[in-house]
């Protein structure tokens, strides 16, 4: 059996006393029979690494914010559900199913670093999901899960930005999601400060991190280790969209081989084709058809030269034209590129046009040079990872398939239309949907007609975003 049910639940469970039925609650009766100190422990010994795409372990973070609060400025506890990268619908599966699975986990990591405030960051586009956290919150009050804890609902806007980690605390400070420099262990919500206090830290995980804690503590990090590897223990709960059979989301043992987790979830490649690559996220260098065996885990995908990200596996078969993915995913980064860092958006920019000529007919080897020069110089200087992401997964698609792109110059090639890359909006009956409005979206941020020219750091610094009530 490939798929497997720790945090994924086969059905989705309606009630607090549905979950409870279900062995949920025993996490938060574990930790509030426990120091705080010890639950850390506990997450730390667990391995258990974060499932919003840098793996970064969840118990090292714990420690970090729980030693960076204070009696005045005690922590907030933010649940990344802003699920933005191409091709994940992980977190909102998990919340579809189960989420008091995630409301649980969240208070016990708020009970661990120190937090009275926990705000779950969701987009305002995700109304099914926002209205199943806030009665799963409205329960948890009424069993007594919260004393002494606030917990609230946010709901932001659909840029991709917004996932990333400083620009959630930004955006729910009531600004736009433009990454900050300082860490959020360091500096969190300056909504949650008291006026002239330093603002508090913020311990920032995904809803899939949260949802692997209650268990953790209720069962014991051996217990979580009975599955996975070493460096990645646990599972993995994948999203496999693009060219298969179907599209869907499964939860898999961290270091079952990719090719198993496309057959199992997707149904396997179209009738006919077979696999030419596969993106992860649009986070991680691209993986070749040589590569299907990788195990799925964070050293198994680092290995071939790419990464696990948050499982986001976009499958493209022997029909699809890898030039046409590099100018998508160019696209997407550069769209959502906010222009604090000039090389980001305008190397960014220039990678897309260029590599949108070469999709047609009329690219030259010049526009090939000038690819290969930006690609040297688009992550400069960068803030956030966006810049470092353009620059892996276009130089890895360049690396694996530049006889693709040179049959274009050459005029061997056929003109073709550059892939669609985008959110997820929803998968439903096996068929992904795509956020179509990205085909319209400027570099700006506006889907006007004609773009302003400028970037939106430039545009909506000091305005008063649409999505604050
Ligand atoms: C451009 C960008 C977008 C991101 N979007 C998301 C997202 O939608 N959801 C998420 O959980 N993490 C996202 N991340 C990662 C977060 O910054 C952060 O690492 C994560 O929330 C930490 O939680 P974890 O340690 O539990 O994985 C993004 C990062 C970047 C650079
Ligand atoms: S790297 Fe790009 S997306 Fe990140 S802050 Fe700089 S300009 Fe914005």
């Amino acid at each position: 059996m490939t798929l497997v049910h720790r945090v994924l639940y086969t059905r989705p469970i309606i009630s607090m006393q549905d979950h409870i039925a279900r062995g949920g609650g025993k996490g938060i009766g574990a930790a509030n029979r426990m120091e705080p100190s010890a639950i850390i422990d506990r997450v730390l010994e667990s391995g258990l690494r974060g499932r919003g795409g840098a793996g970064f372990p969840a118990g090292r973070k714990w420690q970090t914010v729980a030693a960076n609060r204070t009696p005045e400025a005690p922590a907030t506890v933010i649940v990344n559900a802003a699920e933005g990268e191409p091709g994940t619908f992980k977190d909102r599966t998990i919340l579809r199913r189960n989420p008091y699975l995630v409301v649980e986990g969240a208070i016990i990591a708020a009970r661990a670093v120190g937090a009275d405030l926990v705000v779950f960051a969701m987009k305002r586009s995700f109304g099914g999901e926002v209205d199943r956290i806030r009665s799963a919150i409205e329960e948890a009050e009424d069993v007594g899960w919260s004393e002494g804890l606030q917990l609230e609902v946010f709901e932001g806007p659909d840029e991709y930005l917004y996932g990333e980690e400083s620009a959630l605390l930004e955006t729910i400070d009531g600004r736009w999601p433009f990454p900050r420099i300082v860490p959020t262990f360091r500096r969190g919500l300056q909504t949650a400060a008291a006026v002239d206090e330093p603002a508090p830290p913020a311990l920032v995980n995904n809803t899939e991190t949260l949802a692997n804690v209650s268990r953790i503590v209720a069962r014991g990090p051996a217990w979580f280790r009975t599955v996975g590897t070493e460096q990645s223990p646990g599972t993995m709960v994948c999203t496999v969209t693009g060219r298969t059979r179907r599209h869907g989301v499964g939860e898999v043992r961290m270091g079952t081989p990719l090719r198993e987790v496309i057959d199992a979830i997707g149904g396997g490649p179209q009738r006919g084709r077979t696999i030419k690559a596969v993106l992860s996220g649009v986070a991680n260098g691209i993986i070749t058809e040589s590569m299907l065996d990788a195990p799925v885990s964070y050293e198994g995908l680092a290995d071939v030269g790419s990464g696990l990200g948050s499982g986001a596996f976009i499958v493209f078969d022997d029909s699809v034209d890898m030039a046409s993915v590099a100018a998508g995913v160019a696209r997407f980064l550069a769209i959502e590129s906010c222009g604090q860092c000039s090389p980001c958006k305008l190397d960014g920019l220039t990678l897309t046009q260029r590599l949108t000529k070469v999709c047609g007919s009329e690219a030259v080897s010049h526009d090939y040079d000038v690819i290969r020069r930006r690609l040297g110089t688009v992550a400069e200087r960068s803030r956030c990872y966006l810049a470092t992401q353009q620059e892996q997964v276009i130089s890895s698609i360049i690396e694996h398939f530049e006889h693709e792109m040179a049959a274009h110059v050459s005029g061997a090639a056929p003109p073709v239309e550059p892939e669609l890359i985008a959110e997820l909006v929803d998968i439903r009956g096996g068929t992904a949907l795509l956020d179509e409005r990205h085909r319209h979206k400027q570099p700006d941020w506006s889907y006007n007609k004609n773009d302003s020219g400028t970037v939106p750091v430039e545009l909506y610094s000091g305005a008063r975003p649409p999505w604050q009530a």
